[in-house]
């Protein structure tokens, strides 16, 4: 029973394909894992739903993965875990882990005070996106950015193009032309633009992702449950999406570096 539970998969989940950069941390750590993504690209983006929608959304998809059997949940997305963490932490009977912003790590790196915050307008509007901020960065100058329209070109796996490229760099101009030495990455989408954002920035600007430090969570609250593979073969993933199974297994292939990925569709 309890090597059977330890077995089970780690659920993840994203709008879309955005908790891809949040999975590729936790595989890397937790190679033993089995990994269960489901990808809400028929929904996405959320950054601009209403907060009830997404909800609805995320406690399909909660009560989906746990009826696979997931041992634990990770919201890989920052709008979602900013509207309904803790509705899915009290209807599933699963650890639940979200994910925020990183201004905590964002105000130890900034040299000068002064940190970019790239999220969605939800996240951004969100209660617990004040609540951080109030905890953490009450002495620092923060600058957040929404990003609309961002995420639907890296949906379509335009990781490269000159308009993805156009896009981020008038997203990043205001937040340069205040000063800030620190750009956190509050959306789990932007991680796959690092290159490009590397580019355009340059090398003094730190640039700021959580998905490390969620991939350690994970370890630790599977670590205290006694849910950590702690030997065996190496685990595996399987994909879903709610979106065009053709589309979104084409792009997932290219984020996850394998082409022999294949991706299910099941709407929800
Ligand atoms: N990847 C998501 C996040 O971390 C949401 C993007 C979206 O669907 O708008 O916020």
């Amino acid at each position: 029973m309890i090597f059977l539970s330890q077995r089970a998969p780690i659920g993840i989940f994203d709008s879309g394909v955005g908790g891809l950069s949040v999975a590729r941390d936790i595989r890397k750590l937790l190679p033993l894992e089995d990994i269960l993504y489901y990808a809400d690209s028929a929904h996405c983006p959320y950054g601009d739903k209403d907060p009830q929608t997404i909800q609805q959304r995320e406690k399909k998809i909660g009560e989906f993965l746990v009826a696979q059997g997931a041992k634990l949940i990770v919201v890989a997305c920052n709008t979602a875990t900013s509207t309904g963490l803790e509705d899915l932490r009290s209807l599933l009977n699963v650890p639940v882990i979200g994910m925020e912003p990183g201004v905590k790590p964002a105000v130890a790196a900034t040299r000068n005070g002064k940190i970019g915050v790239l999220a969605t307008n939800v996240t951004i509007a969100g209660d617990r996106f004040a609540a951080l901020i109030k905890r953490y960065a009450e002495n620092t100058q923060v600058i957040t950015q929404p990003c609309p329209g961002l995420v639907e070109l890296i949906e379509q796996g335009k990781l490269h193009a000159p308009e993805t490229k156009g896009k981020l760099w008038n997203f990043l101009q205001p937040i340069l032309e205040r000063g800030a030495d620190t750009i956190v990455l509050g959306c789990t989408h932007y991680p796959f633009l690092r290159p490009i954002l590397g580019e355009l920035v340059g090398p003094e600007i730190a640039i700021i992702d959580t998905g490390q430090a969620v991939a350690r969570q994970v370890s630790k609250i599977l670590n205290e449950n006694g849910l950590l593979i702690t030997d065996g073969p190496l685990g595996t993933e399987q994909f879903y999406t709610s979106g065009n199974q053709a589309n979104v297994q084409e792009v997932i292939q290219s984020l996850w570096l394998n082409n022999n990925i294949s991706v299910k569709t099941l709407p929800l």
